[in-house]
């Protein structure tokens, strides 16, 4: 059987909500990763240190007990959001990034930003404390095509704030298209990219597999085969600006399964087998490593881990559903066969 030792991976873009479905899902990142974004789109959103260093404690006290996991919290940018703010953000142990969401653009963006101009101050102060910037890229135009909104926010507004904000670090968060790649292999080293499981294995065929397929629907929506092997060539090329953002977004079933699905994949019950996968079928197991635990702590100047874990080359069935707040989550892969299973820690 082969086997994968590997410094324990973290991910740099997680949805944990709050509750009783943070209690649900938390276990699942923590027995796999070391350390992980957390995004602030609760309602109402996470848009204070203060409101931040709250949620950490509830993710903290909704841990198993035997873990050492660490939630690294994030501010979600809205009109309102000020210097100051961003200057207690720096100083502060539990805030490691401020997460732009246009307004409308996905799951609870109602409160995001919809004119850039005004937050020029707050951009300013994030550069100066080098306070890394999170995107979710995506127009909100919505007469632009859905499979459009990614290159379209490249184009009208990614573009202008790497341009006005040189040294401001940034992390183009979820990228789903080869127009984001070539984007971020442009830009100077302080623009990086997550890069999500679904968008490695799966396009946008996916979606319509035999009939409408709610449980395959995120944003950014998945895009054409030659978008999946743009991604797929990035995340395996050993580039530090490419690294592990799972994105993992439970929703309660009923309300993907609904004539108005929500957006999201939820991938933290196995998000480093998923990845693996990719990796594999690219030839480039070699690579996981630097993509999942090495590039992201580089990135965001926090020291890397040291732990080690071990992946096996053996199957394992995904359950159909997992217990989600008072109902279920349907997970990705849910009741088939994956080829790599995460074993355990490597006992130091
Ligand atoms: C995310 C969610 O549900 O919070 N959904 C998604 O499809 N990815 C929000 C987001 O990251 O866009
Ligand atoms: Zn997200």
């Amino acid at each position: 059987m082969q086997r994968l030792e590997m410094i324990r991976p973290d991910d740099w873009h997680l949805h944990l909500r709050d509750g009783e479905a943070l209690k649900a899902v938390v276990g699942h990142t923590a027995r796999q990763f070391a350390r992980a974004i957390v995004m602030p789109n609760l309602k109402p959103p996470v848009t204070t240190v203060a409101l931040a260093e709250a949620y950490q404690q509830r993710i903290l006290a909704a841990l198993p007990a035997d873990t050492q996991f660490q939630p690294l919290m994030t501010l979600y940018l809205t009109s309102e959001t000020t210097p100051e703010e961003v200057h207690r953000a720096a100083q502060s142990d539990a805030v490691h990034a401020i997460k732009l969401y246009p307004a409308g653009a996905t799951t609870n963006s109602e409160a995001g930003v919809k004119s850039l101009e005004a937050l020029a101050p707050v951009l300013a102060a994030m550069q100066e404390v080098d306070l890394p910037l999170l995107i979710h890229g995506e127009s909100t135009d919505p007469k632009s095509d859905v499979f459009d909104r990614e290159t379209l926010f490249i184009e009208n507004t990614l573009g202008q704030i790497v341009k006005e904000f040189p040294e401001l670090r940034i992390v183009f968060e979820h990228i789903t298209t080869k127009k984001a790649v070539d984007f971020v292999l442009a830009a100077p080293g302080n623009v990086a990219a997550t890069i999500t499981p679904q968008h490695l294995l799966l396009n946008r065929n996916a979606i319509f597999k035999g009939g409408i397929r709610p449980h395959h629907y995120c944003l950014p929506i998945l895009k054409r085969e030659e978008d999946r092997q743009a991604l797929v060539a990035a995340a395996t090329s050993g580039n530090p600006k490419f690294f592990l953002g799972t994105d993992s977004a439970p929703h309660e079933r009923g309300t993907k399964e609904s004539p108005c699905g929500c957006a999201g994949i939820y991938s933290a019950h196995a998000a480093i087998e998923l990845y693996a996968e990719a990796f594999e079928d690219a030839g480039a197991i070699d690579k996981l490593e630097g993509f999942a635990s090495l590039h992201g702590p580089d990135f965001y100047k926090l020291p890397r881990n040291t732990e080690k874990v071990i992946l096996e080359k053996r199957e394992q069935t995904i359950p159909a559903s997992f217990p989600f707040s008072s109902g279920t989550v349907v997970p990705m892969r849910g009741g088939e066969t994956i080829r790599w299973t995460f074993a355990r820690s490597v006992a130091t």
